[in-house]
């Protein structure tokens, strides 16, 4: 159960800056009414950035949605014998050691299946499998609940990342929609006045019910819900008579990407992560671990100046030319690791991936879209998860919104599970 203000705190914990997004529901849409963010090295330690953030966000939800990211978070997609879904976790339990390279006692275990009945060809069913390890996801939950926050669901970066595309998507189509005065993508920001506290008791009351106390398992199952609805296919998904990707597609009418097999692209600072996806179905996931710490290290070395002052330089965007030359290597590195992905995908459904959005702080590199259009030899779009979508904040917060939203891919996702309670 929510809080009866529907409202809900994403909270992005990367490990360069943390971010926080709060989403209001009003019937199908949902508006922005609370947003911070700060970086760790410039707030002092992690626990001071979170702290920051809820101060500057001045947010009234409490209940929060996070992820966890990297090599401790393992998520397959397998295919297995048939079994009802019911007593699928059961069975997972004595075969995840043959998908997942951890201790099977370590870890944080959910599946969920994503056909309700066997291939007629193999008798075989499609699941996806995630595992995370128990202590990254005590680590985190004690993390949020040391900051006074509500624990809801801890989530998986990439599944957060569709989820935004997904909610940006249906806002833009929502706003499109309306005759008139409605938010379109490229207007400016509805800016409300500023946010008082008056549902902060109430949505605080309301979170106790629900609180933290959701055991580690149901948290970890949260997210395997959340798998569900994002990994739809698994390789060889047509061999089992689903639709591959790029055929038409119910949801999407032609409309939009959802015509489109396209790439979510999300450059962090220590990693990157790739989403494949058709409309709302993952099709692929990876984590590269190349980001914008590389960059900076490359510009660093290159102009002969410190860590501190390459990133200055880096992300002041007023040394393009010298910058680009520096970070080229990284660039191609990280390039050429998504370009293996792509390759393994396109080759293994028969599917070409026009469109590459990318986000993250990475993507904010001053003239990154033309060098990975480039190599990439796809059109590749700095992606604004926020395009679309009312913003109730202060004309300040807008502002700030604005210049950082594609930064704000992961949280925006993750305060997007509002939509769904
Ligand atoms: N304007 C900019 N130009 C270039 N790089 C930028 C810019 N703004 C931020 N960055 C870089 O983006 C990175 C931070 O992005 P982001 O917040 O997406 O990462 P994170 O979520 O903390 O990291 P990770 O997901 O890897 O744990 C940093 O490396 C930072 O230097
Ligand atoms: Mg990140």
């Amino acid at each position: 159960m929510i809080s009866r203000s529907q409202r809900i705190l994403g909270l992005d914990i990367g490990s360069h800056t943390v971010k926080a997004v709060e989403l209001a529901k009003s019937g199908d849409r949902v508006s922005v009414t609370g947003y911070a963010q700060a970086d760790i090295a410039a707030a002092g330690t992690l626990k001071d950035a979170i702290s920051a953030v809820i101060r500057e966000g001045r947010f009234r939800s409490k209940q929060v949605v996070s992820s966890v990211s990297g090599r401790s978070v393992i998520v397959r997609y397998i295919n297995t014998p048939f079994i009802k879904s019911e007593d699928l976790k059961a069975s997972m339990k004595f075969e995840a050691d043959k998908y997942i390279p951890f201790d099977v006692n370590e870890v944080i275990l959910d599946c969920v299946p994503l056909d309700d009945k066997p291939s007629a060809e193999t008798g075989d069913m499609r699941v996806v499998l995630v595992a995370v390890k128990k202590d990254m996801v005590d680590e985190h939950v004690r993390l949020l609940q040391e900051a006074g926050l509500f624990p809801y669901i801890i989530d998986v970066d990439c599944f957060a990342l569709g989820n935004a595309f997904e909610v940006c998507e249906h806002e833009a189509d929502e706003a499109s929609a309306e005759p008139q005065d409605g938010p379109a993508a490229d207007e400016d920001a509805k800016v409300a006045p500023e946010t008082g506290d008056a549902d902060a008791a109430e949505d605080v009351a309301e979170a106790h019910v629900e609180k933290g106390e959701r055991a580690a398992d149901e948290v970890a199952a949260a997210a395997g819900e959340d798998a569900a609805e994002h990994a739809q296919p698994a390789p060889k998904a047509e061999k089992a008579g689903a639709k591959a990707p790029g055929a038409a597609d119910e949801k999407g009418n032609g409309k939009g990407p959802h015509e489109k097999v396209f790439a979510l692209v999300d450059i962090g600072a220590q990693k990157t992560n790739i989403n494949i996806l058709e409309g709302v179905n993952s099709y692929f996931t990876r984590e590269v671990y190349i980001g914008g710490e590389d960059m900076t290290e490359a510009v660093s070395k290159h102009l002969g100046v410190t860590p501190e002052e390459a990133e200055t330089i880096k992300c002041a965007g007023d040394r393009e030319a010298e910058v680009l030359e520096a970070v080229a290597q990284t660039i191609d590195d990280l390039a050429n690791e998504v370009f293996l992905s792509f390759d393994y995908f396109e080759n293994q459904f028969d599917a070409e991936i026009k469109t590459v959005y990318i986000s993250g702080g990475g993507s904010r590199l001053k003239g990154i879209e033309g060098v990975l259009s480039q190599t990439l030899a796809r059109r590749v779009k700095m992606w604004d998860p926020s395009a679309g979508m009312e913003l109730s904040l202060t004309q300040g917060q807008a502002n700030k919104l604005r210049e950082n939203a594609p930064q704000l891919a992961v949280a925006m996702g993750l305060a997007s599970r509002l939509r769904k309670v």
